[in-house]
């Protein structure tokens, strides 16, 4: 089987390794992909956003299957597309996408699913959202309904920081809503599960580092490190996960017609009145799922062309390796806000001859001296280990390696679980 990956970052260089591994994969190709990924498997240009496009390559490559990374394709309907074709595609439909395209279309599926989450409210006007910050209180959560590039949410306990943000998402106009949620408190833990519109297939869990600082200080961004899987985690805590969100989320979304099919990505918070969901993402999690394929012992395509075709139940449950995994993104200068791309990075080979270490490619591209930086999110280093602080050291001494001048990480990816 050939597979098209559509995306071009560390997620999808992970994904892309696994797929390799696997035996019923004869080739893959990579749209548009990065420096990393070109360095495995052949890559071809192509505009994310343009769902027909995407479709188009996938005929003219005679894709046996499509994997589709990124939200922005989805919400375009590039699955659409490339199932209108005859083509088995891993990944929702633009409408079954909504489940993280709309804020209030999650929060909707959540109620008729009887799904646990905060409570909240969708405003359209700046008065509305003044009177939902006064009943939910501080601290407060302001979300933009809408895909914003992981920007969307503001956490604070300043009222007029809460209230500028919604005033800036209520100005894009056209029907823009906002919604005013409860905050959450407690660890956060992210859970994927494989599904094909009927049967779910959970994977281990995750934590993912959010904020750019050590000790998460500093604004959000895409995710800087995680692990998995957790070693503090409740024992039925995947059990209990399935049971009341993720089964419970797909069902809905059959039952109203629209079959979520590819990978559903809990957000949670495991607060101390019981597990709630923060968001849904309708694709796989970006750093996570470098640390949760590490452990995947499953062939991978196998899986992902079983969801695709609507036969999960015949796979059964997903194995796994004993151990660990963790990874630390190394991020470009001025990251979050105004990454400084160009530089060129060194000590890339030094780094992946650490034992147990895969260097994921994020923003990275072919330049005339060597691999350069080209976003913020630059590199994915990885590791496995047989315990968190094996996993910890290898990932840390293949970072150490390498330079790249004025890029930042977080030095405490996985310290306190590994101290547990
Ligand atoms: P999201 O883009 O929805 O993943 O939100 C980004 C981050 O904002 C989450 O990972 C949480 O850290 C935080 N967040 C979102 N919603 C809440 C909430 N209701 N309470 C507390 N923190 C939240
Ligand atoms: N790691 C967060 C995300 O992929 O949205």
């Amino acid at each position: 089987m050939k597979v098209l990956v559509i995306g071009a970052g560390a997620r999808e260089h992970a994904i892309i390794t696994w797929l390799l591994a696997d035996e019923s994969v004869s080739s893959v190709v990579a749209a548009p992909g990065n420096a990393g990924i070109a360095a495995i498997v052949e890559t071809v240009p192509v505009d994310v956003t343009d769902a027909e496009a995407i479709g188009a390559l996938a005929v003219s490559l005679e894709a046996g299957l499509v994997v589709i990374g990124p939200e922005v394709p989805l919400v375009a309907g590039a699955a659409d597309a490339v199932r209108a074709r005859g083509i088995a595609c891993f990944g929702p439909s633009a409408e079954a996408a909504q489940l993280e395209g709309s804020k209030a279309f999650a929060k909707q599926v959540m109620a008729e699913a009887g799904v646990p989450t905060a409570m909240a409210r969708v405003c359209t006007t700046i008065g509305d959202v003044a009177s939902a910050l006064d009943q939910f209180g501080a601290p407060h959560v302001v979300k933009d309904d809408g895909l914003a590039a992981g920007k969307g949410v503001v956490v604070t306990s300043s009222r007029d920081e809460a209230l500028a943000h919604a005033s800036e998402c209520l100005a894009k106009g056209g029907g823009a809503r906002v919604v005013i949620e409860e905050y959450l408190d407690g660890p956060e833990v992210s859970l994927f599960a494989i599904t094909d519109g009927t049967t779910v297939l959970p994977l281990q869990p995750a934590q993912d580092f959010k904020r750019v600082g050590d000790g998460d200080a500093g604004p959000n961004t895409g995710g800087m490190g995680a692990y998995s899987p957790l070693p503090w985690a409740p024992a039925d805590l995947v059990a209990d996960v399935t049971a009341r969100v993720l089964q419970p989320v797909v069902d809905a979304m059959a039952r109203r017609g629209t079959p979520f099919v590819g990978l559903l990505y809990a957000g949670l918070a495991m607060t101390s009145r019981g597990v709630r969901v923060i968001e849904f993402n309708a694709r796989f999690g970006d750093p996570e799922t470098q640390v949760v394929l590490e452990n995947l012992r499953s062939p991978l395509g196998t899986v992902l062309l079983a969801a695709a075709e609507g036969r999960l139940a015949q796979v059964g449950p997903l194995q796994w390796e004993p151990g660990f995994a963790v990874t630390v993104v190394i991020a470009a200068e001025g990251y979050p806000a105004s990454p400084r791309t160009g530089g060129i990075i060194s000590g890339l080979e030094a780094a992946a001859e650490v034992v147990g270490v895969d260097v994921f490619h994020a923003g990275t591209t072919v330049a005339d001296d060597g691999i350069a930086a080209s976003g913020g999110r630059v590199l994915s280093v990885t590791a496995r280990g047989e315990s968190l602080v094996q996993a910890r050291e290898r990932a840390y001494a293949a970072v150490d390696l390498i330079r790249l001048e004025g890029s930042h990480h977080r030095r405490d990816i996985a310290a306190k679980a590994s101290q547990a």
